[in-house]
């Protein structure tokens, strides 16, 4: 399995990556965004929707659960963090949200990713040495980003790799 790694030492940064992976995207498209309070999900999702044309600020929906922006494609910000049971993932209505109009991205997608049915994209956002200093690995799971492995190592600083790991 392919793992594409990008390194970034800004918050700048990390949005111009996700300016270009919001080149590869397409209506129906998800994207799981994984790593630590602060890593930075919130941030690609910034760049990323200001790529398809978002005017209005992109903003943590830590509290409301999903946030709706119109764009080139409707662009879903959901954050998951706070949901505790299978259930309430159930309760989104995720499968409605993932429709042919829209992508959607979901912070602490971890714990729902066993509930998905189709294949999605994992974005995992680690923590480096410096305050600014943050490693971004891209991860295809499911036939959606296969015709895309190609483009999606084109996001890396370091060419392709196989970083193997864990599911998100
Ligand atoms: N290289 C970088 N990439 C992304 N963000 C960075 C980077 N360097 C510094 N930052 C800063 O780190 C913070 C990341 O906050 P952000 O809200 O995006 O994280 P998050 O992963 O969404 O957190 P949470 O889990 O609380 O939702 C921002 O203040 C951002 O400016
Ligand atoms: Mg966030």
């Amino acid at each position: 399995m392919t793992t594409t790694v990008v390194h970034t030492g800004s918050a700048v940064a990390t949005q111009a990556v996700a300016a270009r992976l919001a080149a590869l995207v397409g209506a129906g498209d998800l994207i799981v965004l994984c790593g630590d309070l602060g890593a930075g999900k919130t941030t690609f999702t910034q760049g990323f929707g200001e790529a398809l044309g978002v005017t209005s600020p992109v903003t943590s929906p830590t509290f409301t659960l999903a946030n709706r922006y119109e764009g080139a494609l409707i662009v879903n910000h959901l954050d998951v963090y706070r949901l505790a049971h299978i259930a309430e993932v159930e309760d989104l209505g995720l499968p409605e949200l993932v429709d042919d109009r829209s992508v959607t991205l979901i912070e602490w997608g971890d714990a729902i990713v066993g509930a998905l049915s189709g294949g999605y994209l994992e974005v995992r956002i680690r923590l480096g040495d410096g305050t600014d200093d943050r490693t971004l690995e891209f991860r295809a799971v499911g036939t959606e980003w296969r015709d895309r492995e190609a483009a999606l190592s084109g996001l890396a600083d370091g060419g392709p790799g196989d970083a193997g790991g864990a599911p998100c």
